[in-house]
């Protein structure tokens, strides 16, 4: 649901009482356009910051608590100050605002007692990274007027996710969340942790694809995916010793190694080493305005993602197949975390309408759901909006 400032301040009001004004934070949400799973092997990774944004009204309160509502959930939860730096996650949406506010106190940065209201539209299980989006729009209420570093609010971001909530991510969605920025996207190279912007081309148009399927394998498998790029990391050392990360790898480099990696992490090491080459090839092909080639790595990544990292599903694979096959798209993919979510299409403008009504009709006729389209605009990076 789109959301307004005003809405929010209103609500705010109304579940905390109208004394002080409160503040208001908005923090986006991203789709990522290649480069998958890249950042934990830190590579290059290739984001646009989304309009749709969580956002966070905050206001100083007398009750010696950290009081936080959840518009989405329709839930409250309140913990006294003095105890944040010691909480423990309970396995639900508060783990996201506790985390972030646990991280902080352990960074030094004292916090006062406050009322927080959370409204999010970026859709939760959808890949577009709705987590970040509330840990950073959290990240910046609580910070209020001090100031930290945006690279350290992404960390700090990602240490709540990794340490807290307890996925063991990458920076990517923190980052993107962070440093977005309007009309271009965010090439990241996660070991250095510094980016370049790349202006997209403007005859083109990003559309993701919501499947609103999420299979349960998502966290575990996700697990599973760091441990076997580590285990094929160890087996390139065999060859190469100073190889530290799959960052380090060329994939001719590999391709002279390869078969003395053991089957599954070869696949794994295969497609992080291709995707992470695809990045700076799509920022190439879009500074170039080869709106054909950019097509071609879409493809190219999501055949990578389908056999060698083997993260995609039934649901997500018939929606890249079929896009692919209607005129004016140029390339799609899954985008995010993988099994379930999004796919993400580059689409000619006039063929946007015949995009989403042919897919919607095949998607639904298959599998019985109405996928939701989401127009991506690069958007502007977390900010205090109000
Ligand atoms: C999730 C993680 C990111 C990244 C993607 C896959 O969104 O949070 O760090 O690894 O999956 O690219």
């Amino acid at each position: 649901m789109a959301l307004v400032p005003g809405e929010i301040v209103k609500l705010f009001k109304e579940r905390f009482g109208s004394g002080s004004e409160p503040e208001l934070y908005r923090a986006p949400g991203r789709v990522n356009l290649i480069g998958e799973h890249t950042d934990y092997n830190l590579g290059y990774v290739f984001p646009i910051a989304l309009e749709m944004a969580c956002y966070v009204a905050i206001a100083p309160a007398k009750h010696g608590k950290l009081r936080v509502y959840s518009r989405d959930v329709g839930s409250e939860f309140a913990i006294p100050v003095n105890e944040i730096g010691e909480a423990k996650p309970v396995g639900s949406w508060r783990d996201y605002v506790l985390g972030v506010a646990r991280e902080l106190v352990r960074a030094g940065v004292p916090l006062t007692p406050c009322d927080l209201l959370v409204a999010s539209e970026v859709p939760t299980g959808s890949g577009l990274s709705s987590s970040a989006a509330i840990e950073i729009a959290t990240a910046f209420a609580l910070l209020g007027s001090r100031h930290l570093k945006p690279l350290d609010i992404a960390l700090l971001g990602q240490r709540a996710e990794s340490q807290f909530v307890g996925v063991p991510s990458g920076i990517m969605d923190q980052y993107a969340s962070v440093f977005g920025r309007k009309g271009a996207a965010i090439q990241i190279d996660c070991r250095s942790l510094t980016h370049k912007y790349v202006e997209l081309p403007h005859d083109l148009r990003i559309m993701a694809v919501n499947s609103l399927v999420k299979h349960e394998l998502g966290s575990s498998a996700y697990r599973d995916r760091v441990a076997e790029c580590q285990t094929a990391v160890a087996a390139i050392q065999e060859s190469y010793p100073e190889v530290k990360s799959l960052r380090d790898v060329s994939l001719a480099q590999f391709e002279q190694i390869e078969e003395s990696i053991p089957a599954v992490p070869r696949r794994r090491a295969r497609h992080v080493i291709s995707d992470t080459q695809r990045v700076p090839d799509l920022a190439a092909a879009a500074r170039a305005h080869d709106l054909r080639k950019m097509g071609e790595l879409f493809v190219a990544s999501h055949r990578s993602m389908q056999y060698d990292y083997e993260i995609s599903c039934d649901e997500i694979d018939f929606l890249v197949e079929r896009a692919i096959k209607i005129p004016g798209v140029y390339g799609a993919r899954m985008t995010g975390g993988g099994f379930g979510g999004c796919t993400v299409n580059l689409v000619a403008p006039d063929a946007v309408a015949d995009f989403e009504s042919e897919l919607k009709t095949a998607y639904m006729g298959r599998f019985g759901i109405e996928p939701a389209f989401y127009d991506c605009e690069p958007a502007a990076g977390a900010a205090r909006i109000a």
